[in-house]
């Protein structure tokens, strides 16, 4: 609780989906506090999920997710988005309890939990309009957070 409070970005109720935005200035006027420090996501700080979950994509930050969403991505490692990213079992449970403790706040009001930061509200919401298909097609996958976030893993989503 008291690492998200020195957070300014903590998060704000979003009606509909029962999901939390993870980001204050999502919401409102993004560029207007350009370099702020504030607007920063906290980045993965714990070493073993830096190790782990960085190999094949950056570390995503816990904070882009509500907890019932990593636990769904830390249940599954061994059919994880069509590769195997299986870890033994006290790995698991350590990294689990890492990103659930640092996760977006947020409960979900109906359905499974959406296993990608690229499947929730507010992510689909924040790009809808702002990247054309050429660039999507120029990324290759939504995932690929560090294409247009230069500082991404810094925690930086500003561009
Ligand atoms: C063996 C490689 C590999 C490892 C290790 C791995 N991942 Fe992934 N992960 C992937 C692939 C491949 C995707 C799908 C990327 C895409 O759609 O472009 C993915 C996607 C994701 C996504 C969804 C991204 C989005 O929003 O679309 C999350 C969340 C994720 N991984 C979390 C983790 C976590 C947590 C760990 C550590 C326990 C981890 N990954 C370890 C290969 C890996
Ligand atoms: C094809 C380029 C592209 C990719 C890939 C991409 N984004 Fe973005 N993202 C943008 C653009 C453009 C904006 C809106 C412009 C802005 O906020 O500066 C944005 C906005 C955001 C914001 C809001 C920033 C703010 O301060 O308002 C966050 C957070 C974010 N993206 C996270 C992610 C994450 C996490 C991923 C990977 C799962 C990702 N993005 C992948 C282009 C991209």
């Amino acid at each position: 609780m008291s690492f998200f409070r020195s957070f300014t970005f903590a998060s704000l109720l979003m009606a509909g989906t029962g999901l939390l935005f993870p980001a204050a200035s999502f919401a409102g006027d993004h560029h207007g506090s350009r370099g702020d420090d504030d607007d920063r996501v906290p980045p993965v700080t714990d070493p073993l999920t830096r190790q782990e979950c960085g190999a094949c994509h950056m570390p995503f930050p816990a904070a882009l997710m509500p907890a019932a969403s990593w636990q769904a991505v830390m249940g599954d490692l061994s059919n994880h988005f069509g590769e195997d990213a299986s870890l033994p079992p006290a790995k698991v449970t350590a990294i689990t309890d890492y990103l659930t403790r640092n996760a977006g706040r947020g409960s979900l009001s109906t359905g499974a939990p959406l296993t990608r930061i690229s499947e929730q509200g507010w992510w689909v919401r924040e790009h809808r309009n702002e990247v054309s298909p050429r660039q999507w097609e120029q990324v290759g996958s939504k995932a690929n957070c560090k294409a247009c976030h230069k500082g991404a893993e810094q925690g930086d989503f500003e561009r």
